[in-house]
């Protein structure tokens, strides 16, 4: 029998008696316990905050294929606790100065019969949640590790309310539910879980690097309990790989509050540091775009009447971008391949249609100061485009481009592939490495969640992986509260590429579309109000930030002053408020001034929030210009009514945003000289 207690560290001790072996850690705080605990050769972890149980003991291990299951027979070889708080700081972000306090548990398990192989269990305790992962060492009984399951589960002590989009392989762009966890049968992560004494959890991953993206799955035998299921290969092995291995982090952010959930970086303090060492180039920006017409019906990728991207259309939103201090033109349906939708190899990725000059616009967008952002839509075809990865890219770099989106729409073109699984990760990190090897920043739809990468690789900017604004031009859209939920839930994984900004709410100045998906009946508009797509540029983050619509709908719009005078990278960011599926409000200061930006928005049901402005510096004096919905505005019957107005403000001012229903409210803080 042993019994250790060590003294220094926040209560770590191993207790062992018969056939158990406990070892506890604690956060730096005091506030999360976790137990590592092995029985009778089985390995599992509980977690607690403020002393409540919150995960009940849940098991851990690997099922493997061509080698016995790792999941019993194991002993505690030795254990190993360690501590550390320092600094880093972010090339872009929310903030520019992250904390990164620990206290850090591993244990190593070595099985007491034959194989006698080796795994390792490390646990990483924040303030702010917990993160563990598995480590496989190099050892001569397991070279090859085919994982036909990963045995974490998450088994939660009580019947959490859950935020969640049932697991899907291919998408993320699912409407977000709200359903007692005991009534949840799948979901991707985030999957965000509120209780009823202020606990606040969300499960995902971090550092997602060479394995499979991880869903949970109901689990069946205990109440309130998910397994997780991996994203499988065509052959139905989840992850193909060798010793030594470590895999994901599997997280576990624990908040007192919604609002302190939004503020955690437990996710990317579990990824590797900065690896590119020149980051002058990877520069935060605005970007306007050839796009939102295509999306509506007025517009076509392809070549035609109304093909979007020629060289006349894209001068002019050059031209916008210049005098609008906005940084970036981005141009889809550029190059040919859109006739042939579908088809395997259908793009090239480099042919221009006649009616675009690319080094005509290239030459124009440097003359004038404004990036071309690039565009490549594989329609799923992604090993195609990774065959012509140096190609597309080295194009884009001699012509002066610095970001590139991507997309992968439709099903994977590798048969039995999926958007989600080992070989679509490690493509979509192939993209981004050879990007920053030239020196180009992107941004991918249909992506891979995000789980902390642009930590390690600062080029990969944002993304989608959500439900973005282009469905409200061809479907029923996102309901008023998707806003209120996605800060909560999707938006803890990192920035979204959500797309905001659509001053033509009804489509009234695009009365020729013409349909071109199915989802479309005939009535999509955006389901909020013009003030409220203001406030979206501060509540749903993205370094890159678009403002959507067709610049037509911004010409002349006192409103647009808002977007243009937006900051897109920040010193600090803060949450004043919220609650999930109801209302939130967000404050950013800007990096380059000493100006705050505000956005506030609520569900469909209308609201008075009272916000103390004491985040303000208390010795200047601020101009508020303050974009609110109109005094009737609703965002059914009367979307468009916005109020423009200034006020002198300071720290101890308060002020009572009133959000119509579907509303919101964006204010730019100037402080006065
Ligand atoms: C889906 C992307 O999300 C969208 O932004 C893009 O316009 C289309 N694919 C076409 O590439
Ligand atoms: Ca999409």
């Amino acid at each position: 029998m042993r019994n250790f207690i060590i003294i220094g560290l926040n209560l770590l001790l191993l207790l062992s008696c018969n056939n158990e072996e406990i070892i506890e850690i604690a956060s730096p705080d005091t506030k999360i316990e976790v137990k590592v605990r092995v029985k009778d050769g089985s390995v599992n972890y509980e977690v607690s905050f403020k002393d409540s149980i919150i995960m009940k003991p849940s098991n851990l291990g690997y099922l493997l294929k061509k080698s016995k299951p790792m999941n019993g027979n194991f002993l505690v070889s030795d254990f190993k606790i360690s501590n550390s708080n320092t600094k880093w700081t972010q090339v872009w972000g929310e903030n520019i100065e992250i904390i990164d306090n620990f206290n850090k548990l591993e244990v190593s398990l070595r099985e007491k019969v034959e194989p006698f192989r080796k795994m390792n269990v490390v646990f990483k305790v924040f303030n702010d949640g917990v993160g563990f992962r598995y480590e496989l060492p190099e050892q001569a009984n397991l070279k090859e590790v085919l994982i036909s399951e990963e045995l974490t589960e998450f088994n939660f002590s009580k019947n959490y309310k859950g935020w969640y989009t049932p697991a899907n392989f291919d998408s993320y762009e699912q409407l977000f539910q709200n359903a007692a966890l005991n009534s949840i049968k799948t979901a991707n992560t985030p999957i965000t879980l509120e209780g009823n004494n202020n606990v606040f959890i969300s499960i995902h991953e971090a550092n997602l690097t060479d394995y499979a993206g991880m869903t949970l799955v109901k689990n069946k035998e205990k109440d309130f309990s998910f397994k997780t299921n991996l994203v499988p290969w065509p052959d139905g092995v989840k992850v193909k790989t060798n010793t030594p291995m470590v895999s994901p982090w599997r997280t576990i952010q624990i908040a007192d509050s919604a609002e302190k959930l939004i503020v955690s970086n437990l996710i990317l303090n579990l990824n590797e540091p900065n690896k590119i060492e020149d980051t002058s180039w990877i520069q935060p920006m605005k970007y306007i775009g050839v796009w939102w017409g295509m999306h509506l019906g007025t517009h076509t990728w392809t070549l035609g009447e109304r093909h979007g991207a020629t060289t006349a259309t894209t001068k002019k939103y050059i031209d916008f971008a210049a005098n609008h201090n906005i940084s970036g033109v981005l141009v889809e349906g550029w190059n040919t391949g859109w006739e042939n939708w579908g088809k395997k190899g259908a793009f090239d990725f480099v042919t221009p249609y006649p009616d675009f000059n690319l080094n005509e616009i290239a030459y124009y967008a440097n003359l004038k100061n404004v990036q071309f952002i690039g565009h490549v839509e594989t329609g799923g075809d992604a090993a195609y485009f990774e065959d012509n990865l140096d190609k597309v890219l080295r194009l884009y770099h001699n012509i002066g481009v610095k970001a590139v989106k991507t997309g992968y729409a439709g099903a994977i073109k590798t048969k039995g592939q999926f958007h989600h699984g080992q070989y679509m990760v490690n493509h979509y990190r192939k993209v981004v490495e050879k990007a920053s090897k030239y020196q180009i920043m992107i941004n991918a739809h249909e992506p891979i969640k995000p789980t902390g990468i642009r930590r390690t690789y600062p080029n990969m900017m944002t993304r989608e992986g959500a439900r973005g604004m282009e469905w409200n031009a061809w479907s029923a859209g996102n309901p008023p509260e998707h806003y209120t939920i996605i800060p909560f839930t999707r938006g803890l994984a990192g920035p979204f590429d959500y797309t905001p900004g659509t001053f033509d709410i009804l489509f009234k100045n695009s009365k020729n579309r013409i349909k071109w998906n199915d989802l479309d009946d005939g009535t999509s508009r955006v389901n909020t109000t013009l003030a409220k797509q203001l406030s979206l540029f501060v509540i749903l983050y993205s370094p890159m930030q678009m403002a959507s619509d067709l610049i037509e709908n911004y010409e002349n719009e006192p409103a647009f002053k808002f977007i243009e005078d937006f900051g897109v990278d920040w010193e600090v960011s803060k949450v004043l408020n919220g609650k999930i599926g109801d209302y939130i409000t967000i404050v950013r200061k800007d990096k380059n001034s000493d100006n705050w930006f505000l956005g506030s928005c609520t569900d469909k049901n209308k609201r008075t929030l009272e916000i103390k402005l004491s985040f303000l510096d208390a010795n200047k004096k601020y101009i508020a210009e303050i974009y609110a919905d109109g005094m009737d505005a609703d965002w059914k019957t009367n979307p468009q009514a916005i109020e423009i107005y200034s006020e002198e403000v300071d720290a101890n001012s308060i002020l009572n945003l009133k959000l119509a229903a579907g509303g919101g409210q964006a204010i730019k803080f100037t402080p006065i000289n």
